[in-house]
């Protein structure tokens, strides 16, 4: 395979390198992938995250497999392992797919099937440029922006999704202030949003997922960009927990709120939110916090929690969709 490199992932010299999300900004540290069974417990552990990335992950690690002499039923047992890694994000699934149709199309074809990773990846970066695009002509010179998680560098393999309209806009010398929402419970706004957005030199400020309602009634928020994991037909989207807190506060202040992803994140084979699976994730994550400084735990160790990583926003709250295709409702 050939040498692919971005900010959460790369691969060179025939070594597949993830870079520990849980770990920063205090550390950027790359783990080595010499298997699938370490990339699903990098998936799981979200040392990987990104709806998009995960897709690209889950190709470069086929890829990575096929290219150290893994034969059809291992490859075929590796894209079962991580297809099921995370349920929520489609991009997993519909990359893995993928993959495993052109291996069926090209069974002796070990280049063939490589060449599909290297595809996967470089579309996605440019996936990324043409939603930045489109993204960044809604946004206008003096425009204050809310979001949500991580939907940058560290969650596709080019610039991003919401945060590639910021990138985007920024650039064309728009003067924007990103609002960044911290993303209790790991925390990939106040980790990851803020490093990138430093790295990028955009004005930001973070604040506690709690604050989002108050900033829009003081009119400090013009738009609200958020990233999405998987698009209903109905056009129903699930994204990172606390989506629709904000789709409904910027519904009642009257604020655009625009979800942009790429075409790999719509679902037509899923109707609505409502068949969207949503990933419930360990009560420990809730009942305190892990970093690089340890493991801090302020609830009762027994506490009852409800953990789920994603909730679904109705259609109705959506303005419009910012796709690599352009702004609009998609079918
Ligand atoms: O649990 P995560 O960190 O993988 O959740 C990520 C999100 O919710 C993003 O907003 C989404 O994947 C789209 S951004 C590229």
């Amino acid at each position: 395979m050939k040498n692919l490199v971005s900010t959460g992932i790369r691969h060179e010299n025939k070594q597949l390198w993830v870079l520990d999300q849980q770990k920063l900004p205090q550390e950027e540290i790359w783990l080595p992938v010499p298997d699938v069974n370490t990339m699903v417990f990098i998936i799981k552990t979200l040392k990987i995250r990104g709806a998009p990335l995960l897709g690209v992950a889950a190709a470069l690690t086929l890829a990575h497999l096929a290219e150290t002499g893994a034969n059809l039923v291992t490859l075929q047992h590796a894209a079962m392992l991580l297809k099921s890694a995370r349920p929520t994000a489609v991009n997993l699934m519909h990359c893995v797919d993928r993959m495993m149709q052109v291996l069926n199309e090209n069974i002796d074809n070990t280049n063939r099937f490589i060449a599909e990773a290297e595809n996967i990846f470089d579309e996605d970066v440019k996936l990324c440029q043409a939603m930045g695009k489109h993204g960044a002509s809604l946004i206008n010179d003096g425009d204050s922006i809310l979001t949500i998680c991580n939907t940058g560098g560290l969650a596709t393999a080019g610039i991003g999704t919401a945060f590639a309209a910021f990138k985007t806009a920024h650039e064309q010398g728009k003067r924007i202030h990103v609002y960044a929402c911290e993303t209790r419970p790991l925390l990939q706004g106040g980790r990851l949003t803020t490093w990138e957005l430093e790295k990028a030199g955009i004005p930001h400020t973070l604040i506690c997922d709690s604050m989002a309602g108050m900033l829009m009634a003081q009119h400090k928020i013009q738009k609200v960009f958020v990233g999405s994991d998987r698009i209903a037909a109905n056009g129903d989207f699930a994204n990172k927990i606390g989506t629709y807190n904000l789709a409904v506060l910027a519904k009642f202040h009257h604020i655009p709120f625009y979800p942009v992803a790429p075409y790999t994140t719509f679902d037509r084979n899923c109707p609505n939110g409502d068949a969207i699976v949503i990933e419930q994730r360990d009560p420990d994550e809730v009942l305190g916090v892990a970093g690089s400084f340890g493991k801090v735990t302020w609830a009762p160790i027994h506490t009852k929690v409800y953990n789920p990583a994603f909730d679904v926003t109705p259609v109705n709250l959506v303005t419009n969709f910012v796709s690599d295709k352009g702004v609009g409702m998609f079918d």
